[in-house]
């Protein structure tokens, strides 16, 4: 027990470093004009590309993405619009390895899905495709439509618990346990990997009701279960203040990795049934440099976050006057990129500190020397032949770090959301 708490202290104390160093490195700045996120690709370098799509037939009250409440004709526009920053990357000579898109919710129009993934597989080639979607877009007819297009689909549930489905106003919408189970069995093995989306610590979840949620899945044997602890922010935060606060976290994050033991943790919230598959949820945390596309999506190149347009008809204006739809960044220091990195590619599980020297140039003693110094004597990570690996507690701290890096970003959506900057 008092080592319980001890160890709740250092996890608070050491978040609240890392928090503090991402309050002093994330400097959003607006960008003028002359800004242009394309102008830091490096010729022949490969890229992970994330698109976002921000639409939903009805809003979450837990989610913090970026999204907007479904109209077909504005819909359809954003594609168009989308189509168009696909062909301005297509006149930088790039190579992209991975294509993410996520949402809102990506096969909410389906002809304009399928004609901008065809577009994307004719310019880049990739056959690495992952796409998003809700419950209530996976009939096996579309899902068939996606074959050769989408390798990875995933697809968000939440819960199997009536109850916390009902809180999560989901329940009306997306359908009861049984429901779920059904559509899921109904579209499983046509594309080659099906993910399903949890969250765990939710408002009165218990352990019995986590553990049966895990169980379902595992049941229905999907490749990949993503398992997410419930975020909050100030965006979400008149859902989260209802509930008492869920104390269960480390717990039931516990309870996730001992059930789960038998799969392949691909990074701290993400396992899969095949090892050899690097399935990857989180782009940041694979992929040194990525490019976001569409409303609302980050991009990071060359020590520079990059933020684009919220708003739909500054999205369209942007790309017509600047051929970008960038409107904010914030510039990185050498240590800043080099601590941004450590931290991503330790979230993936290790990190190969000759690998890290060699990329950028640097003694990594000199850099981090404080940090691993401290996460050592904590006992939150070991190192073996020159690998940096997370301990138990350490996998759980990279959890609570990720949650606040992610809830971080909410910050930034809430301050631009709705601003138009041109
Ligand atoms: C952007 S959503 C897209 C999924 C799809 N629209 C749906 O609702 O089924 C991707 C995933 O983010 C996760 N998510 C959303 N809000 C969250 C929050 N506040 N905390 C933790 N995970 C969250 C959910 O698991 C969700 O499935
Ligand atoms: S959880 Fe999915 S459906 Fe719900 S608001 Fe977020 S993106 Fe939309």
């Amino acid at each position: 027990m008092i080592n319980n708490i001890k160890d709740v202290i250092i996890n608070n104390i050491v978040n609240s470093i890392i928090n503090k160093t991402f309050d002093s490195s994330v400097k959003i700045v607006k960008t003028s004009n002359k800004d242009n996120k394309f102008n830091h690709l490096k010729k022949d370098a490969s890229y992970l590309l994330y698109i976002h799509i921000p639409f939903c037939d009805n809003l979450c009250p837990f989610c913090t993405f970026h999204k907007y409440k479904y109209d077909e004709k504005k819909a359809v526009k954003y594609f168009e619009n989308l189509r168009k920053e696909i062909h301005i990357l297509k006149n930088y000579d790039i190579k992209i390895d991975s294509i993410y898109i996520g949402g809102g919710s990506p096969l909410i129009h389906e002809e304009e899905i399928i004609k901008t993934l065809k577009l994307l597989k004719n310019i880049f080639k990739v056959e690495d495709i992952s796409c998003e979607t809700d419950p209530n877009h996976i009939k096996p007819t579309t899902i068939n439509n996606l074959k050769g297009l989408v390798k990875r689909l995933s697809i968000g549930i939440q819960s199997f618990d009536n109850d916390i489905l009902k809180e999560l106003s989901r329940f009306d919408r997306f359908g009861d346990k049984d429901t779920l189970i059904n559509k899921i069995k109904k579209i499983q093995g046509i594309l080659p990997i099906t993910n399903l989306d949890l969250i765990f610590n939710l408002p009165n979840q218990t352990k019995k009701s986590l553990k049966n949620d895990i169980k379902i899945a595992k049941e229905l044997n999907v490749e990949q279960i993503t398992t997410y602890p419930l975020m909050s922010s100030n965006l979400n935060s008149k859902f989260i203040n209802r509930f008492e606060l869920n104390k269960n976290k480390e717990n039931f994050y516990n309870i996730i990795c001992d059930m789960l033991e038998d799969y392949h943790m691909n990074n701290m919230w993400s396992f899969s049934k095949e090892c050899e598959e690097k399935l990857n949820d989180e782009y940041v945390s694979t992929y040194n440099e990525y490019i976001g596309l569409g409303s609302g999506g980050f991009s990071y190149l060359d020590g520079n976050l990059f933020v684009n347009s919220y708003d739909l008809d500054n999205y369209e204006n942007l790309l017509n006057i600047k051929k970008d739809s960038t409107i904010a960044k914030s510039t990185f220091t050498k240590k800043q990129m080099i601590q941004y990195y450590f931290l991503c590619t330790l979230f993936s599980g290790s990190f190969n500190i000759k690998k890290y020297e060699r990329l950028f140039d640097i003694n990594l003693e000199k850099y981090l020397k404080k940090e691993i110094f401290l996460l050592k004597k904590l006992d939150f990570i070991y190192i073996e032949n020159e690998v940096i690996y997370l301990t138990k507690k350490g996998k759980y701290l990279l959890i609570v770090v990720m949650a606040n890096f992610y809830s971080k970003m909410d910050k930034v959506r809430a301050i631009f959301k709705n601003k138009i900057i041109v």
